[in-house]
């Protein structure tokens, strides 16, 4: 017997099998089960995949209990204090730091995949003016397939990649576009003078007949947002990403797979929902009935931006992001203020009551993007379009890993069968 193993016995029948604890660089050994049902005839049951690694992967590290959170090994503090979003996902996708020409490089090749199909641009016309952002996320991303199709072997590294660089450069493109479609606003062309996320941001909100000042306030706080967000390893819509493309279907339709995923208000739609939360409340002396509605097990009704599935002390990007959040408010001075006064107070009443404590409840990094994202001026609605633009880097980084692991299948999770035994049919005239 391999010390380096576990053995599962059935006691219903004494049968057992053992099976090898796969080591990671750091982090939780996981059981490799892979021979499980062959051995024993037995699946296992585990819903939402808490206990599940669902592959092995390079880019992202997260110790929930600890608060740790690295990309490529680098602490995410270090990389949001010193790094930009593009130096990010080279990160991200090619595993190093990249030198100063590779640096370079990238930003060139990124700069010069900003525009998009003109073809592309009529499907913006065809929404209804009151389409939610996400929505024609979905599909414009899902339809760019239609459009690049010189790059869409996924049998060949070249083609990936160029569809790699090509999602991460127009997702900002095509981001203010489904914005701008909403107010009846031209279309503009990406300025290549400007950085990515000023590029952005001129995009979304420029004019063509006022010169567009960008806000380097505005700007250095997307910034964060951006890296904070960029990956964050097996996540919901990054799993979407990996079983769209485990049958081998193309990056395009798959990414707008895991934007769809992303929309839902238990993820990256959570943001605007906590902003949709705090007008909901509206005066802070209305905060304790709300706290009691979150507590009480016959209620649905959750605090938005409390709580994660992996972090149980402490979002280490909310930390950072908590930070930049109360210093934005200082020197930003808005309309906003009863809301962010609201929101100060349910974070503080929050984190003083038990209920909250006993469950490691805490605010999570969507609790303050929400509120940044509000103080500059950001549409509700495009909240979660940020965080998908954002997530882009991962999603391709993971998309790229998976598409060299020779170990991935496709993926096709087993069920525990609770339905009818085999009964007979009956005739229409005899039911
Ligand atoms: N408000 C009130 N109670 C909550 C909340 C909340 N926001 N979140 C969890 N709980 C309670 C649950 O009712 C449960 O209580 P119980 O043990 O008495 O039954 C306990 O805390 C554990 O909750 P689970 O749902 O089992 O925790 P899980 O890890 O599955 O869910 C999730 C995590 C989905 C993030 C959840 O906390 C939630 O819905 N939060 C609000 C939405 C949100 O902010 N999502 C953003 C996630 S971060 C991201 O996507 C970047």
């Amino acid at each position: 017997m391999s010390k380096n193993s576990v053995t599962i016995v059935d006691n219903r029948n004494g049968n057992q099998a053992e099976f090898d604890i796969l080591d990671p660089t750091i982090g939780s050994p996981a059981i490799d089960i892979r021979k499980l049902h062959g051995e024993l005839g037995l699946f296992t049951y585990d819903p939402g995949f808490q206990a599940t690694a669902s592959c092995k992967s390079d880019i992202t590290y997260i110790d929930g209990d600890k608060g740790i959170l690295l990309y490529r090994g680098y602490p995410i503090e270090q990389l949001a204090a010193h790094s930009n979003y593009l130096e990010t996902s080279f990160l991200l996708m090619y595993g190093h730091l990249p030198s100063n020409v590779e640096y370079h490089e990238f930003v060139g090749i990124i700069k010069r995949h900003t525009m998009v199909h003109e073809g592309l641009k009529q499907f913006f016309n065809g929404f209804h003016h009151d389409a939610h952002p996400m929505a024609i996320m979905v599909g414009v991303v899902g339809a760019m397939s239609a459009f690049y199709h010189d790059s869409l072997d996924i049998n060949n590294p070249r083609h990936r990649e160029i569809s790699a660089h090509r999602l991460l450069a127009k997702m900002p493109t095509i981001a203010a576009y489904s914005h701008r479609r909403a107010y009846g606003l031209p279309l503009l062309y990406p300025r290549n003078d400007l950085d990515f996320i000023e590029n952005f941001m001129y995009m979304m909100f420029a004019v063509p007949s006022e010169e567009y000042k960008v806000d380097p306030i505005a700007v250095q706080a997307m910034r964060l947002i951006f890296i904070l967000h960029a990956d964050h390893e097996q996540n919901a819509s990054t799993s979407t990403v990996r079983l769209a493309s485990s049958s081998g279907a193309n990056p395009f339709a798959c990414i707008s797979a895991g934007i769809a995923s992303l929309w839902g208000p238990a993820h990256g739609g959570a943001n605007e929902a906590v902003i949709r939360m705090l007008e909901e409340i509206k005066d802070p002396d209305e905060i304790p009935k709300y706290i009691e509605r979150a507590k009480d097990k016959n209620d649905d009704y959750r605090l938005m931006g409390f709580g994660h599935r992996i972090y149980k002390n402490y979002d280490p990007r909310a930390k950072i992001i908590r930070q930049a959040c109360y210093d934005l408010l200082e020197i930003m001075d808005n309309s906003n203020q009863p809301l962010f006064n609201t929101a100060k107070q349910l974070e503080k009443i929050a984190l003083e009551d038990d209920y909250f404590l006993e469950r490691n409840l805490y605010p999570n990094v969507d609790f303050y993007s929400g509120i940044i994202l509000r103080a500059l001026g950001i549409p509700l609605n495009m909240f979660t379009v940020i965080f998908a633009m954002a997530r882009t880097a991962g999603w391709i980084s993971q998309w790229l890993e998976m598409m060299e692991d020779k170990e991935q299948r496709i993926g096709r999770p087993r069920q525990i069968y609770t339905g009818a035994a085999p009964r007979d049919f009956v005739d229409l005239s005899k039911r």
